[in-house]
This record gives structure tokens, C-alpha cells and sequence, in this order.
């Protein structure tokens, strides 16, 4: 037995971007969200600096130049016709998010307050631009909240603590979700015309990580596994400045209000890898500078972390502007940000890469076609704006945009879309599938398991690739992944909040999608934005200047590649 449902759409994942499409469907069909955790609980409330729009409130600034640094920040995988409507479209979706009623920062006169961040500049490269929108340093908190109380004035039908296990796809279109309820252990079959994945990221695969630990990449280990592609899975975003151990976001705003990065002996180091902008350079160069002064022996102490130095910005700022981040600071080193440096080191922050889409959100199959009745957006979705590297505060932007878009197109296809009441194999296979974790006696504890993949990750996967370091991974992978298959055993058996199930479920989801990155990186040889192989250490326009695919088919997995849409700007040297 499951417990059925009947609504027009079904909204997998409620953070910004399932939110945003939720609050454009409702009203004129029936949305449903169906979401692991409770809406205000999802990840995007963790994002800290801002939201990029070319507002001009305290500089000149233009469109054509956020686009711009947004394709050089990509290092020019980024599709040029989706940056531009992301450009183009963000300051009308920052007065939105005004009239609905987020508190952003005011200067004096009232207009909404900017503030710096890495990458973003005036004059396509000249110098360092305030183009982030924000609220303290808790900016996708307020924007959450704010998103939350309009899908609550629309009505819109809230499924919390669900997890989606599978699609219900027939003869090519998706026709609704199969989900777990954790609370009582009963399955679901949701019945829809369009379901949007809008599940997040995925950096739960790495060991040290900015991300929360819902954020396991089921939405997209889903989608692959019905034969639907991954696109750029290689390109893997280090933030530079995590607490040093614990992976924790100290947000790039510190560096925006002006903190600098120091090694051991004191040096600004950043004025030797982007002498223009220095410590606001993009994420994958400032990540790569400081693990280069780690290697050559000017970490803190000779040890593997930097550090951030807010001591000069004074405490009235930090509390100011910098509060959550100081307060963390405070909780979990126990220093003081006004008198004390913040030792850092690069955590893994954002995928680039996903489920393929248009610039509507309509999902892609491997030879481009939109597949029926299947959208997604957000982190787990590669429009793709962010191309081999993302800009910071150019995330909350995607998720507005093309989560509002994706809302609007499905409007537009839903009348043409039919239900079916089809889903009793794909709800079967879920029965079976929690039948067999919780039969066997004996075995491996999903921890364990997890432990190992996160750390040969980091090791092999991170900042730093090459050839042998890939290799080895894959095969540790692969290891795992039989050994997930044949010995994963749960403690607990029971139906309420199992937890266990649970993290057996994901760990399915972070090892597929882990073999999926590795294959990616393995494949691409040269180096570009986020994706650095030593043994190929330049980027290679002539042969690699396109997006990858991984996509199963059977049993086999596939690799294809597929042109990158270039428009305005020609590939150019990436120097800040
Ligand atoms: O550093 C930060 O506040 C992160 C922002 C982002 O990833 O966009």
C-alpha cells in the first residue's frame, strides 16, 4: 500500500529555487513541494554575502559587465546566452525580492546597499565592483523567509520530510515521484504532470565542506539513473575560506569589506597571484594560491591552513555587516575576529555541474532534446551560468531567475502534460529496495563507508587532480559502491525517523554521483577554473572549450561532449 497524491506539479526540494517556482506556479494549477527537510531548514538559508545585480546603487556598474566577469569567472564554459539573461534579469529580480519583502542593507538615501565580491568588476576587469546585494552576512536566511511566507500566502501544499526516491517515468515522460515519509516509513506516489528537481548541491561526497548534510545529491543521482545526463560533474567549487578543520563558510564578504588573506610570514600573498584585484580574485584562484603557499611551506605554522585577517575592519563593522560569521568564530575557535586572524582553509562549497536545462529549465536528454514533463533548477541544474567556475553571490541570483522562469514554463507546458496513473513499478522498487537494506544481518555501517569516500575525494578530487590520483579513486569507488550493494547493513530496522535508511540512501546517491565526477575529471585533460590537473596544467580551447556529459545507458556509462554557447566574448587568458 502507498499513500497517493494528484497535483499538477510536483516541486522536489524546497530551497530558493523550488520555493521561487512554487510562489510563479501557484495560483493557476495545483504545486505541491515535496522536501526532505522543512522549507526554512533547506541549504540556500545558509548563504551568507549577497546576491549579485548590477543595481549601480553605489558605483557605476552594468549588465554587460556582470555578464561579462560572469563568463570569465567561468573561464569561458559558461553558455553565453543563459549568462546574459542571468545579467540582464537580475535587477529587476532584486526590486522583487524588495517588494516582497526582504531586508536588504540601505545606504543613507534609502537605495539597497552593495557591497564588494570576488570576481565582480567594473569595466570588465578594470577593478573590483560593489555589485552584491545583502543583508548582514545572512542573505539567503532572509531571502528563505521571505520566499517561505509567499508560498504560505499562496497555499501552496507543503510535503515536509519526504524523501523522493524515484521518478515515475513512461514511454519517455516523467509522470510523478515516489517518496519515503520518514516519519512513519510509508511510501507515497505522488501522480503529476511536471515534476521540477530543485534538490541542491552535492557536497556531502568531500570531507570538508561549507554544505549541510541534507545536501547528498538525491535529486540528482535520481535523474541519472533513469538515463538522463550530468553535465560538467568536473567542475567542483573549493570556497577559500572555510574554519580551518571544520569547513564552516567564513563568507567572501569579509574579504569584500576588505579582510585580507595572510601566510605565515605575514604577506598579503594574493598581491603575487591577481595583482589587479588581489584578495577578491575568483574562488578557484584564490583556493589554488592558498594551497600553493601551503605546499611551498608558508601555511600557518608550516601547517595546511592560511589566514583571514578581519583585525583592521574594526568591531562595530564586524558586527555590523560580519555578525554571524564573527559569532561562529567566536562558538567554534573560541577567538575573537576584531583582535585575532581566522585560520582558513579551502572547503568544498558548489557544484557547477547537473542535471542539464535550458534557460526555461526544461531538462535535457544526452542528444539535447527536452525530456517531457521533467524540469529542474538550482544547484542540483546546469543551466549552465557558472561554467568551469562560479562567481559568489551569483548562486542566490540563479536561483531566483531561473527558478521563476522554470515556474513560468511549466505553467506554459502544463496544459499540454496528462496525468497517468501509472507509478506501481516504480513505487514496487522502492518497496524492495528498503526491503533489502533492512533483511540483511551483518555487514558495513553506512558511516564507515561514507568516511571513505569523503576522504579519498578530498585527497584525489579536490583543489589539486592528476591522472594516477583519479585513478585510484575511481577504483576505491567502484570498491565501495559493491560493497554498498552486497554487505550495507542498518542498525535500526524500524519505521520512525530511521535514520539509518536514510544515510543508506544517500550514500547510494554521493557514490554514484562521486564516480560520475571522477569519470568527468578523468576525461578532461587540461586545467580550467575549478578543475586544476597537474599533469595538465594549461587550459585547452582547441580541444576542451565544451561542456561534458555523463549519462548511463543500460549498464554502460557514457561520456559525450556538447559546443558551448558563446556569444559576446571570446576566450581570452584569465588573468585578475
Ligand atoms: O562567501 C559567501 O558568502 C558565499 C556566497 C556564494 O557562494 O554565493
Amino acid at each position: 500500500m502507498a499513500i497517493r497524491h494528484k497535483h499538477d506539479v510536483v516541486i522536489v526540494g524546497s530551497g530558493l529555487a523550488g520555493l521561487r517556482a512554487a510562489v510563479e506556479a501557484a495560483g493557476r494549477c495545483d504545486v505541491a513541494l515535496v522536501s526532505k527537510v522543512f522549507p526554512t531548514r533547506s541549504h540556500s538559508g545558509a548563504a551568507q554575502g549577497g546576491i549579485a545585480a548590477s543595481l549601480g546603487n553605489e558605483e557605476p556598474d552594468s549588465w554587460e559587465w556582470h555578464m561579462f566577469d560572469t563568463v570569465k569567472g567561468g573561464d569561458y564554459l559558461t553558455d553565453q546566452d543563459a549568462a546574459e539573461v542571468l545579467a540582464r534579469d537580475a535587477p529587476r529580480a532584486i526590486y522583487e525580492l524588495e517588494h516582497m519583502g526582504v531586508p536588504f542593507n540601505r545606504n543613507p538615501d534609502g537605495t539597497i546597499a552593495q557591497r564588494a565580491f570576488g570576481g565582480h568588476t567594473r569595466n570588465f576587469g578594470e577593478a573590483p565592483v560593489k555589485r552584491a546585494c545583502y543583508a548582514a552576512d545572512r542573505t539567503g536566511r532572509v531571502i528563505l523567509d521571505t520566499l517561505y511566507g509567499q508560498s504560505v500566502q499562496k497555499g501552496i501544499r507543503v510535503y515536509p520530510e519526504l524523501s523522493v526516491m524515484d521518478l515515475v517515468v513512461t514511454d519517455g515522460a516523467v509522470r510523478g515521484v515516489v517518496a519515503y515519509e520518514w516519519a512513519t516509513g510509508e511510501l507515497h506516489l505522488f501522480h503529476a504532470k511536471a515534476v521540477l528537481v530543485a534538490t541542491g548541491g552535492f557536497g556531502k561526497v568531500f570531507k570538508t565542506t561549507s554544505n549541510c548534510f541534507a545536501n547528498t545529491g538525491d535529486g540528482a543521482h535520481m535523474v541519472f539513473r533513469h538515463g538522463f545526463p550530468l553535465q560538467d560533474m568536473e567542475f567542483i567549487q573549493f570556497h577559500p575560506t572555510g574554519i580551518y578543520g571544520l569547513g564552516v563558510l567564513i563568507s567572501e564578504a569579509a574579504r569584500g569589506e576588505g579582510g585580507i588573506l595572510r601566510n605565515r610570514d605575514g604577506e598579503r600573498f594574493m598581491e603575487r597571484y591577481a595583482p589587479t584585484i588581489k584578495d577578491l580574485a575568483a574562488r578557484d584562484v584564490v583556493s589554488r594560491a592558498i594551497m600553493s603557499e601551503v605546499r611551498e611551506g608558508r601555511g600557518i605554522g608550516g601547517r595546511d591552513f592560511v589566514h583571514l585577517d578581519l583585525t583592521h575592519l574594526g568591531k562595530d563593522r564586524l558586527e555590523e555587516r560580519l555578525s554571524d560569521i564573527s559569532s561562529f568564530v567566536r562558538i567554534y575557535l573560541g577567538i575573537d575576529p576584531a583582535t585575532q586572524p581566522i585560520p582558513v582553509q579551502p572547503t568544498c562549497h558548489y557544484m557547477m555541474g547537473g542535471i542539464p536545462t535550458d534557460v526555461d529549465g526544461r531538462v535535457l536528454d544526452a542528444a539535447g532534446n527536452p525530456v517531457p514533463g521533467l524540469y529542474a533548477a538550482g544547484e542540483c541544474a546546469c543551466v549552465s551560468v557558472h561554467g568551469a567556475n562560479r562567481l559568489g553571490c551569483n548562486s542566490l541570483l540563479d536561483l531566483v531567475v531561473f527558478g521563476r522562469r522554470t515556474g513560468r514554463r511549466i505553467l506554459e507546458d502544463v496544459s499540454d502534460l496528462s496525468f497517468t496513473e501509472a507509478g506501481g513499478e516504480a513505487l514496487e522498487a522502492c518497496r524492495e529496495r528498503i526491503g533489502r537494506l533492512k533483511e540483511r544481518r551483518s555487514g558495513e555501517r553506512a558511516a564507515r563507508l561514507r568516511q571513505r569516500m569523503q576522504q579519498e575525494m578530498m585527497e584525489h578530487c579536490g583543489v589539486y587532480r592528476t591522472a594516477r590520483g583519479l585513478e585510484k579513486a575511481l577504483g576505491l569507488i567502484r570498491g565501495l559502491q559493491e560493497e554498498c550493494r552486497t554487505r550495507l547493513v542498518l542498525d535500526y530496522k524500524g519505521d520512525r525517523y530511521n535514520t539509518d535508511l536514510m544515510e543508506a540512501l544517500e550514500l547510494e546517491s554521493l557514490l554514484g554521483l562521486a564516480e560520475v565526477m571522477l569519470l568527468a575529471a578523468q576525461k578532461r585533460t587540461e586545467s580550467r577554473g575549478a578543475h586544476y590537473r597537474e599533469d595538465f596544467p594549461e587550459r585547452d580551447d582547441a580541444a576542451w572549450l565544451c561542456h561534458s556529459l555523463v549519462y548511463r545507458d543500460g549498464d554502460r556509462v557514457r561520456y559525450a561532449t556538447r559546443p558551448v554557447s558563446i556569444t559576446r566574448f571570446q576566450p581570452k587568458p584569465r588573468v585578475y
